[in-house]
């Protein structure tokens, strides 16, 4: 028994009908941070309603288990379960405490999720019923009426369609976040590229994006779509959250070991004179449909996934992202990428 208690892959301990521990193993005594062997549970363990289970299985010599929340060093919450231990042991209970925090955690992230995109769907789906309630009623003699009405739907539309095409790259990014591209990438390229796109789409960009790269700067490794979409996302919203006339700089370096002079990657910063970002917001930007002034973001087309999914891009590249703002001068986003190696 003694042996399996050891085995256990969480904290687990055998009890006597005393509540006393008589063994418990490695991982038991590093939670409690104490030796436990011959202590008495209550000495360890001054969680009322956990004692309790474990009274109610001694006394009914059942199993008996519950969800406890327990703080040592932080909170976390433990699936505590105490059962007889059977023959040859029937006078022993097992113990165990399995951290199940992290279940919680998803159980939780996963339904924030759900409510989220029902929210974001359900305003553009309640105006488009409205409005077809109006041209079927009030607007149907009415031509002009019918025209911006139109309009105004084909606009609802076309951003539902966008938070769902959205959500299936997030997944699929997701699925094949452990799958490194391993192209050859010219990031120069990549950005001149999105840039003109972007100039193409709005009549206020051009002219707006300046960019600047070390010469020579070494190829990195990547994937070019996917590096152009973070781009686009980036110098997009360095261009949507600035006023109309600002200036977009685009810095692409090299950096070097500091030690051995060898090339350590490419960095690439998008700098912003705009609005800024208060720094409680920064942490939490990549997070699925995080705006800072929702109406603003919606305002300009945005969903608030731009972000989550540069992130999951990045990541996926090994890279990293660093976002640095100040309220009223700019925000400064640098990327880090890994430098190319046949
Ligand atoms: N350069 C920036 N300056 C100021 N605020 C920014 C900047 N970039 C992002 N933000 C803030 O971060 C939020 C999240 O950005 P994100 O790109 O994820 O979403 P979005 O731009 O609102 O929508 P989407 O990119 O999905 O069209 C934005 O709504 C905005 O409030
Ligand atoms: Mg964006």
């Amino acid at each position: 028994m003694s042996s399996i208690v050891n085995a256990m892959p969480y904290p687990a301990m055998l009890l006597n009908s005393k509540s006393q521990i008589v063994k418990a193993n490695d991982a038991a005594e590093a939670l409690f941070e104490r030796s436990l062997n011959d202590i008495y549970l209550v000495r360890v363990l001054r969680h009322p309603e956990a004692l309790a289970m474990v009274s109610e299985a001694i006394q009914d010599n059942q199993m008996n288990s519950g969800r406890v929340a327990l703080t040592f060093q932080t909170q976390r919450t433990y699936e505590v379960t105490v059962a007889p231990a059977g023959e040859p042991l029937s006078d022993l209970y097992l113990m165990t405490l399995a951290d199940i925090s992290a279940e919680i955690q998803a159980e939780r992230a996963r339904s924030t999720f759900v409510a989220n995109v029902s929210h974001e769907l359900r305003s553009p789906l309640t105006s488009l019923i409205g409005m077809v309630e109006t041209l079927r009623g009030p607007a149907r003699d009415d031509q002009a009426a019918q025209d911006r009405f139109l309009a105004l739907m084909h606009d609802e539309t076309q951003r539902m369609s966008r938070i769902v095409m959205d959500l299936l790259s997030l997944s699929k990014f997701e699925a094949q976040e452990h799958i490194v591209p391993s192209d050859r990438v010219d990031i120069l390229e990549v950005i001149t590229r999105t840039t003109s796109a972007l100039e193409a789409s709005d009549p206020d960009y051009p002219g707006r994006i300046k960019i600047e790269c070390d010469d020579p700067i070494a190829p990195i490794r990547g994937d070019a779509d996917l590096l152009i979409e973070v781009f686009q996302n980036l110098l997009e919203n360095a261009l949507r959250y600035s006023p109309p006339n600002s200036a977009i700089d685009v810095k692409i370096s090299r950096r070097q070991s500091k030690r051995s002079g060898a090339q350590r990657g490419i960095q690439i910063s998008v700098q912003d004179y705009g609005d800024g970002i208060e720094g409680a917001h920064i942490p939490r930007l990549t997070e699925r449909f995080y705006r800072v002034d929702k109406g603003r973001s919606r305002q300009m087309g945005g969903t608030g996934l731009g972000l989550a999914i540069v992130k999951h891009i990045i990541n996926r590249h090994r890279g990293r992202m660093v976002i640095d703002s100040e309220l009223g001068k700019g925000t400064c986003v640098t990327v880090y990428l890994v430098p190319y190696t046949s």
